[in-house]
């Protein structure tokens, strides 16, 4: 069935921290050979079919991302969010996440738990619905459904 315009008007944004500019170079043991626009070419042809329209942005600067998330609590009808390594970090990204108040989920390209400790800790998790990590790119594809029906299960209340 098509999803009707209304329930898409606004734009899911889709976050990446430091690094993952270099996507498809760096670590590609770990992080694979996809490079980011080739991602958000993938993140754009999956939300199309979805009936979203995306907003995708990278940024190496934490109060970026803080500004970011901010247009999107204006903007934006959801956040997908891989802080990189400010997920470990940054109080600044839980604070601006929490302020906006918008169905979040984060996602990391690698499975956090098979790797070094200081990656167990996350600022983010507390404020996502979920969280999917070790499945490369396509964890940003999981993100975007798991979205759709949770805007979708919000519009039938
Ligand atoms: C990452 C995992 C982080 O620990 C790391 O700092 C990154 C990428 C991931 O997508 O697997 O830069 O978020």
């Amino acid at each position: 069935m098509p999803i009707p315009e209304s329930l898409t008007a606004k734009p899911i944004y889709i976050l990446n921290g430091p690094n993952l500019n270099l996507l498809g170079v760096r670590e590609p043991d770990i992080y694979g050979r996809e490079t980011l626009p080739a991602l958000e070419m993938r993140c754009r042809t999956r939300a199309k079919e979805l009936g979203f329209s995306i907003v995708f942005k990278q940024s190496n600067i934490e109060g970026e991302l803080v500004n970011w998330i901010q247009e999107a609590r204006e903007a934006g009808a959801g956040i997908i969010i891989n802080a990189a390594a400010y997920t470990h970090t940054s109080v600044a990204i839980h604070d601006a996440l929490k302020a906006a108040d918008l169905p979040t989920v984060e996602v990391h390209l690698s499975n956090l738990y098979t790797r070094e400790e200081f990656r167990h800790q996350s600022f983010i998790s507390p404020l996502a619905r979920g969280v999917i990590c070790g499945f490369g790119g396509l964890g940003y594809e999981f993100a975007l459904l798991a979205l759709r029906q949770i805007l979708d299960s919000r519009k039938q209340d």
